[in-house]
């Protein structure tokens, strides 16, 4: 097995479901408290980037909804997210600052999504990645769900490589990524060896951002024309789309 997949399946066993939502559970009460302003500038991006988009925008991973005021009216999106402690705060965020372009926001797991095929013009997952259990399951399930020509906007944590930083990261993440809900190592093979694997899937912009670029914007479009890997059936229209936001709607 090479480095990279021996580091990237390290990387997979370290979560799982159970521990990310005891994890939230926890960090509920005081994440807006911790995270709202250190973590702003990638949440900025990533709403900058998705407010472009010709159609439904998905927000997996959306927590306490703090990039939700930063889409721009016009949008329409729907906030996702494992943790119910997490979603209940974005649902009171919506409520409070009147947020009439969220159109709704679901309890679900990022790697079965209750959503057709290509039913989101965009789907951002700021800061999520590296906190689901299964990172390359949960790119598979976004990329079905993003249709022809759509984004997918990651933002989150990229090891450097070969930096004294990684050493220390792998040192905490095998003592209590499972206690913090997230890995502190990521390396970007999780990401690039899975748009390699596909062909369908185009990296368009790799950007590191503040603070001190120790989190990346990754820009991925899902081709136009390409053969979709599983042979799934695409649909389309917003009688799809809206059927799929009232079932999944809490
Ligand atoms: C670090 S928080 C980011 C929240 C928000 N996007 C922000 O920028 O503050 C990561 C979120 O991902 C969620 N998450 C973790 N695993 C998930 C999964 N498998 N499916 C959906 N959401 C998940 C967590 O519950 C948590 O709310």
């Amino acid at each position: 097995m090479s480095e990279t997949r021996e580091t990237r399946c390290a990387c997979e066993r370290a979560l799982d479901n159970c521990s990310v939502e005891e994890a939230y559970a926890r960090w509920a009460p005081i994440y807006d408290l911790l995270f709202a302003t250190l973590l702003r500038p990638g949440r900025r991006a990533a709403a900058s980037v998705a407010s472009s988009a010709d159609g439904l925008i998905l927000d997996i991973g959306v927590g306490t909804g703090l990039e939700l005021p930063m889409f721009e009216d016009h949008t329409r999106v729907f906030g996702a997210d494992l943790s119910e402690p997490m979603l209940r705060r974005a649902a009171g965020r919506v409520a409070r600052q009147r947020l009439a372009h969220v159109v709704g926001l679901g309890r679900m797991d990022a790697t079965r999504l209750a959503f057709p095929d290509a039913a989101f013009a965009c789907v951002v997952a700021p800061y999520m990645l590296t906190v689901v259990a299964q990172p390359q399951a949960t790119l598979d399930e976004l990329a079905r769900v993003v249709r022809p020509g759509g984004e997918i906007v990651l933002v989150n944590h990229v090891s450097a490589q070969d930096s004294p930083l990684t050493a220390v990261e792998s040192w905490i993440g095998r003592r209590v990524a499972t206690k913090l809900g997230w890995r502190p190592k990521f390396p970007w093979a999780v990401i690039g060896d899975w748009i390699d694997a596909r062909v369908d899937m185009l990296l368009i912009e790799r950007r590191l951002l503040p603070p001190l670029g120790l989190f990346t914007l990754t820009r991925i479009e899902r081709i136009r024309g390409a053969s979709l890997p599983r042979g799934g059936a695409l649909l389309a229209g917003e009688t799809v789309y809206d059927e799929a936001i009232e079932q999944a709607a809490v």
